[in-house]
């Protein structure tokens, strides 16, 4: 008989130090005082750039932000989330396009005008080193919450940083040691988001519609469990709230004129 597949060679589940990682992994937005090494975050950084890059063209920079000035000038754009400033080190992922215009220039091409692709998969290359930057940090005991709210102004973001043209940052991390752990979040049933060769063919028979109202029940129970007000219907809400008006509808504007035409 074969194997069922959530489970190993002896009947045990499948597992492994870096699923366990996976598994366990939380947004972390309180931290210690005990300041992160200049070393560490560096090690952090050097792990993280093996990450896979479109076609190599490793079109990304990090900013590790220290200064409490530059931080205290970040945070009223993020909405002055408290963690940007208390954290020890913000490191802001940037798409960066200087290094391929460069390389076009020395050719005697440049890339004004550029289209979707190369603003796609920048900022892809960006988010892949983050997160391989997360788990590197995690692999430490360090812990953080990514910050996208940096593009709620996305120019404003990119002075405070010194970016030059053709260079945003997609988002940023607060990374430090954990203060505490909060309470894991639940997320979509694995039936609802995982379909077997065609989109549509879900695990167990059952419906998009029924699984987010599951969630929205799970998502309500799980906040009420942690003190923080909700409705039942609670990621639906949450959702709606952040999609009705479109969320930061001027970005395409904001990134054009820092060098990413999204064409
Ligand atoms: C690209 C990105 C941007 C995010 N931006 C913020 C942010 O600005 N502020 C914040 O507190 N959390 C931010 N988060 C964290 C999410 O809110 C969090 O991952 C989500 O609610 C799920 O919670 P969990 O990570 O604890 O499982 C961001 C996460 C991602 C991936």
């Amino acid at each position: 008989m074969q194997e069922p597949e959530t489970a190993g060679a002896a009947g045990a589940p499948i597992s492994s130090e870096t699923i366990e990682t996976l598994l366990n992994r939380v947004s972390v937005r309180g931290f210690t005082d005990r300041p992160v090494a200049p070393e560490t975050v560096d090690a952090v950084l050097r792990a993280a750039f093996r990450a896979p890059t479109s076609s190599n063209i490793q079109a990304y920079s990090v900013i590790v932000v220290r200064d409490p000035e530059i931080k205290r000038q970040i945070a009223p754009i993020t909405g002055n989330q408290p963690h940007v400033t208390a954290a020890p080190v913000f490191l802001a992922f940037c798409a960066d396009l200087t290094r391929i215009a460069h390389a076009c220039r020395r050719h005697g091409h440049d890339i004004a005008d550029n289209n979707l692709e190369i603003g796609l998969v920048s900022s892809i290359d960006a988010a892949l080193v983050g997160m391989s930057a997360y788990l590197a940090a995690d692999s430490l005991g360090l812990k953080g919450v990514m910050i996208g709210a940096v593009r709620n102004d996305a120019v404003a973001t990119a002075r405070a940083l010194g970016l030059p043209h053709r260079v945003y940052c997609v988002f940023g991390m607060c990374l430090g040691w954990p203060a505490d752990i909060p309470k894991q979040k639940p997320r979509m049933a694995f039936e609802a988001l995982v379909h077997q060769d065609r989109y549509g063919v879900l695990r167990g028979n059952c419906t998009m519609v029924e699984e987010v109202a599951d969630y929205d029940a799970a998502l309500a129970a799980h906040y009420g469990s942690v003190g923080k007000p909700t409705t039942p219907d609670s990621w639906s809400h949450e959702m709606d709230r952040k999609f009705v008006p479109q969320l930061r509808d001027d970005l395409r504007a904001q990134l054009r004129a820092l060098g990413f035409d999204f064409r």
